[in-house]
């Protein structure tokens, strides 16, 4: 897997949507800084160098009828891997991670579709790591894995567990669909 690595960009998100045509199925882009990074609803997503910020392309065998799948898979994936650092993480619909009643990661799905054919669809993943505080507007909502443990993170092996853990539940899920289903059954948030 090509992974891309990036000073600043607008979007890790909107750079594989530019450049979806040149890349191959499952290229990674990161960058430490986002001038003009996205979440769901047309949100903006304030993330600094002390949050991961990554997203992915898949381009082979994806059609409107799969489709809703890979976000579901998103969120199993990265909370397998966050699960590795800390204990309570909860997945809250459609897929977001929760640690107890704040979001630590958010997910967002952007697909590329034409002609009711499926071009590609980017996966982008922002996770809280190392922030230590975060502003009036986020500080009630958001939490870091630093607030909670005192430790720092390291980005890159993260972003390598998330790249690994994804790929083995692609996998899983092809042989056998109702394990990421209970998966999420499992850690579901409820508020
Ligand atoms: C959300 O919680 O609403 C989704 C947030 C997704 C943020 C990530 S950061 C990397 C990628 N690039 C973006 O512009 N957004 C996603």
């Amino acid at each position: 897997m090509k992974t891309i690595h990036l000073e600043s960009i607008d979007s890790t998100n909107s750079y594989l949507k530019r450049n979806y045509k040149e890349l191959s199925n499952f290229t990674w882009v990161t960058s430490e800084i986002q001038t003009h990074g996205k979440g769901r609803m047309n949100k903006t997503w304030i993330g600094s160098k002390d949050a991961l910020m990554c997203s992915t392309i898949i381009n082979h065998e994806i059609t409107t009828s799969n489709l809703s799948l890979y976000p579901l898979l998103a969120a199993v994936s990265l909370h397998k891997v966050l699960s590795k650092y800390i204990n309570h993480l909860m997945i809250k619909w459609p897929n977001d991670i929760y640690l107890k009643d704040k979001k630590l990661a958010g997910i967002l799905c952007e697909s590329i579709i034409e002609a009711n054919q499926v071009h590609a669809l980017i996966i982008g993943f922002g996770v809280n790591l190392n922030q230590k505080s975060f502003n009036d507007e986020l500080k009630d909502i958001a939490t870091s894995l630093y607030q909670y443990t005192n430790q720092t993170y390291d980005k890159e092996l993260i972003l390598n567990n998330l790249k690994n853990q994804l790929t083995i539940d692609l996998n899983a899920y092809i042989q056998n669909p109702l394990n990421t289903i209970d998966y999420c059954n499992n850690y579901h948030y409820l508020n």
